[in-house]
């Protein structure tokens, strides 16, 4: 977490790439116990389940999510992912966006995206999508 936070978030905030997100708490501001991030997204609708679409659809990545080891379980990731698709939301109103992107790690983050709607693509489950639409109804 740290080493991407380092090496790779600020890199991206300067060529645009992506937008990264920190959780901090008031009494240790220079600790980060949690980030995500954000990018704007093409993605094949192909294994897509639902209605009928264009092959490409416009869409924000959710590049990274992740908790400090330590503060895993209490709350907080569960709290990032909304304050996220808040984001894609109000994006969604300048700039049309189809759906909300995510990559999981491994098949316990995929777990914990799908708690939460995301549907996975039928050929490649580890990637999942949740319409904006369904984050406009919630
Ligand atoms: C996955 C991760 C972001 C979840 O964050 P967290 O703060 O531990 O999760 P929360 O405490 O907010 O959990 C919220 C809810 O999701 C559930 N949940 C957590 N992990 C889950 C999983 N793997 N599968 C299903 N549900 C899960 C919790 O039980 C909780 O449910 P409840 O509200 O009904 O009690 C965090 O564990 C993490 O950083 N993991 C390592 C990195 C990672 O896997 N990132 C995912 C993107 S690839």
């Amino acid at each position: 977490m740290n080493d991407w936070l380092r090496n790779i978030a600020s890199q991206h905030q300067k060529k645009n790439l992506s937008r990264t997100y920190v959780a901090i708490r008031r009494e240790a501001p220079d600790q980060v116990i949690g980030y995500y991030a954000l990018a704007a997204f093409l993605i094949e609708t192909e294994g897509m389940p639902g209605k009928r679409l264009p092959d490409r659809v416009s869409a924000v990545l959710l590049a990274r999510l992740a908790i400090d080891n330590g503060r895993q379980g209490r709350g907080l990731g569960a709290h990032l992912l909304m304050h996220a698709l808040d984001t894609a939301l109000t994006t969604s109103e300048a700039v049309g966006v189809q759906c909300v992107v995510a990559d999981a790690i491994d098949e316990r983050a995929a777990g914990f995206y799908r708690k939460y709607g995301f549907q996975p693509f039928t050929q490649t489950p580890r990637r999942l999508f949740l319409p904006i639409e369904t984050i406009r109804q919630a």
